[in-house]
């Protein structure tokens, strides 16, 4: 493959009623199982567990520690939750869903600037996960953008950097607070885990999503199962329904409450915590009818950092580690070097 084909032009430039077989997913030899499995829809948020983080900041000491306990379950059991009253204005989360769309709508042209050389580049879009070594496309065109210890970001369209500035900076004060709460959760204190990955200087990822409608949704994947690198994800979407997570043995799908975050457990507090708090695996399924965009926030620890179990939590439990230590840029790097497949990383280490 030589020139990119983003799925956006794809289905822009001619009526489809059928996928090019690059995108057949389902039916490759590596990947059969993975659709036929059942499906449960978490219709009325009865399943999946939802944080209100106002106990969590309200300075209360008994609504604090309830949510504490309510986080540290959502944790264990499900390794993904829904976080409401988190104090981002939708107004906010309306902008940069917005503002992504206008950069994808932006021509061939315009996004090729962006396109990056390199898996680590700072700003990188494109389509797929990395179709360099994948044997199947995914429907999914995408921006991932470095924000965090340093803030880059394409210059156009215009006003997208300020945006984005704003929201990841409010998000990255949620995830940090979530953290805060985790890390209480584990019996440990606040300030443990931020201190134990070095989050101050943590490398945070502002991943934009774009999964146009699909003529064959069944056919085609928007992103394979996998677990996300890092500590704690934050996720927004313009519509519901597409992603799906894995809960014992069965697929999901959230039903995210108006106004929340869909947060997950990711790799590295699954280290952190030595397994106790597990990251969850999630895929992203197709529609033939709407375009679905969604923004993922990762939260991750500094670039140097080696991130092991919590020796605290060892000698407490009477444990020995069951992860290796790994260079948080080595695991990072790993990941985006490889198709995405399962806890494919995680289980190097
Ligand atoms: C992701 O797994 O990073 C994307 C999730 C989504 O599009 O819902
Ligand atoms: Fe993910």
């Amino acid at each position: 493959r030589n020139k990119m084909t983003w799925v956006k032009s794809l289905v822009e430039s001619t009526i489809l009623t059928s996928i090019p077989s690059c995108y057949a997913y389902s039916t490759h030899p590596s990947h059969g199982g993975d659709a036929t499995s059942t499906e449960v829809v978490d219709k009325d948020q009865r399943l999946i567990p939802t944080i209100d983080f106002s106990l969590l900041i309200s300075g209360s000491p008994q609504q604090r520690s309830l949510c504490v306990q309510q986080l540290g379950d959502a944790c264990r059991d499900w390794g993904f939750f829904y976080v409401t009253n988190h104090g981002v204005p939708q107004k906010v989360i309306q902008g940069i869903l917005q503002a992504c769309l206008s950069f994808f709508n932006m021509s061939e042209e315009d996004k090729k600037e962006f396109e990056g050389t390199h898996v680590m580049d700072p700003i990188r879009c494109g389509t797929s996960f990395n179709s360099s070594v994948e044997n199947v496309l995914c429907w999914r065109d995408f921006l991932k953008v470095s924000v965090h210890p340093e803030f880059h970001f394409p210059h156009k369209p215009a006003s997208f950097s300020d945006i984005s500035l704003d929201y990841c900076k409010r998000v990255r004060g949620v995830a940090l607070e979530l953290i805060g709460g985790i890390s209480e959760s584990l019996g440990l204190e606040k300030d443990y885990i931020k201190k134990a990955l070095e989050m101050e200087s943590g490398l945070n990822s502002f991943i934009a999503n774009f999964y146009p409608p699909c003529p064959q949704p069944k056919l085609a994947i928007g992103l394979p199962p996998h677990s996300d690198r890092g500590v704690l994800t934050l996720l927004v979407e313009n519509q519901g329904g597409g992603l799906e997570i894995k809960h014992n043995g069965r697929w999901i799908q959230p039903c995210a409450p108006p106004n929340s975050f869909l947060v997950n457990v990711a790799d590295h507090l699954e280290i952190l915590s030595n397994g106790k708090y597990k990251s969850v695996v999630h895929r992203v399924a197709v529609n033939n009818k709407t375009t679905r965009i969604s923004l993922a926030i990762s939260h991750g620890p500094s670039a140097k950092n080696v991130i092991v179990p919590a020796q605290e939590l060892l000698l407490k439990n009477n444990q020995l580690a069951a992860y290796w230590g790994m260079k948080y840029e080595e695991y990072f790097m790993l990941q985006q070097s490889n198709q995405l497949n399962g806890k494919s990383c995680l289980d190097r280490i």
